[in-house]
């Protein structure tokens, strides 16, 4: 018995933050052993919403590229590839769009929540319809049986299920069902307290300097209700301390939360121990990343590695398609 296949994608808009490494790319890597992993940087999804002003496609792509690799993605065990690479991804979508029915894709609810986030682009589009039906393609294409992804992203799994059901009834085939491996890591808030995300422009970069990195921590939000320095916090408000949670020993996790409903420790010593912490942490994805980025040679030859691998599996799931349809 080979081992069970497992897909997942992340889209290059914007840097990779704290938030994506913790909840999505760390369960990855830990996956990557026990499993025949296929890791795709979905540049198509990213243009159904980037399409107007593609210009920082190509330099998103890249990094994420560098990200991921520094975070631990083994080429020599995962395969890491561009989505726009591989066209049989564009060419399953097509044959899935003839199967989906249009009522199923209105009723996601990241379809019209998407596009009352993101008012200043126009996503009233054919193609960011049909966002979820490519990510069925994805999953499809390597008949993948297990998907890593965040909560978020249920919905999406669940109508991909479907769409391989309906198509599974309508040509007397039996590909699989994805299931999701879901991500048991809580959402990180970002800077502001709110969940960490591109879209609030409150992320820490893991591309950060260490310097940028206690920058961007010193600006975090507190408890509002402590104003001057020797008020008695609330550490249970306080997205510092949460990082603390993730990132402090137990024994100095005891300390800063008596300290702090104490007002004996201020906001700044507080945050400054938080950002050494999370400097510490980054450490090995910092010098990992700078090989790759001082290797550009050795990230291109991955990611056309990648893509050679993916290209075969995808053929073969192509040949059986266009076959049971009957083209
Ligand atoms: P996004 O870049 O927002 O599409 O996120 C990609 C993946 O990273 C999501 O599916 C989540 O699993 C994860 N993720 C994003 N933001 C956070 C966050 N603030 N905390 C934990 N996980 C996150
Ligand atoms: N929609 C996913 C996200 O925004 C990215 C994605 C695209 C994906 N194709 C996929 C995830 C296939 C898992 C499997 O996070």
């Amino acid at each position: 018995m080979g081992k069970k296949r497992l897909v997942s994608g992340i889209q290059p808009t914007g840097r990779m933050h704290l938030g994506n490494y913790l909840g999505a790319i760390q369960n990855w890597v830990s996956l990557q052993d026990d499993y025949e992993s296929f890791f795709m940087i979905v540049d198509l999804h990213a243009l159904t919403s980037v399409y107007e002003d593609p210009s920082q496609l190509r330099k998103s792509k890249r990094e994420l590229a560098i990200d991921l690799l520094a975070s631990g993605v083994d080429p020599e065990k995962a395969c890491l590839f561009y989505q726009s690479e591989v066209v049989e991804h564009a060419e399953l979508h097509l044959y899935l769009s003839m199967v989906t029915p249009l009522s199923w894709l209105e009723r996601v609810p990241t379809y019209k929540g998407k596009i009352a986030e993101l008012k200043e682009k126009d996503l009233h589009t054919y193609g960011f319809l049909g966002y979820p039906v490519l990510q069925a393609a994805d999953i499809l294409l390597y008949q993948g049986d297990v998907v890593p992804v965040g909560k978020d992203q249920l919905p999406h799994l669940e109508l991909a299920r479907q769409i391989v059901r309906r198509f599974n009834h309508l040509y007397k085939t039996d590909f699989p069902e994805a299931d999701e491996s879901l991500t048991h890591f809580p959402l990180l808030p970002g800077l502001d307290g709110r969940k960490m995300s591109k879209s609030y422009k409150n992320t820490i970069p893991l591309s950060s300097t260490p310097e940028e990195i206690t920058a961007l921590v010193l600006k975090m939000t507190t408890d509002p209700q402590r104003v001057r320095r020797n008020d008695p916090g609330n550490p249970e408000v306080c997205s510092v301390f949460s990082y603390h949670k993730l990132f402090n020993t137990e024994y100095s996790l005891k300390k800063i939360d008596a300290q702090c409903r104490a007002g004996s420790i201020g906001c700044v010593d507080c945050k400054q121990q938080c950002a050494a912490l999370i400097v510490d942490k980054l450490a090995t994805f910092r010098e990992k990343r700078a090989y790759f980025e001082a290797n550009p040679d050795i990230v291109d030859a991955v990611l056309d590695r990648g893509a050679k691998r993916a290209s075969e599996v995808a053929k073969d799931t192509m040949k059986c398609v266009k076959k049971v349809i009957g083209l």
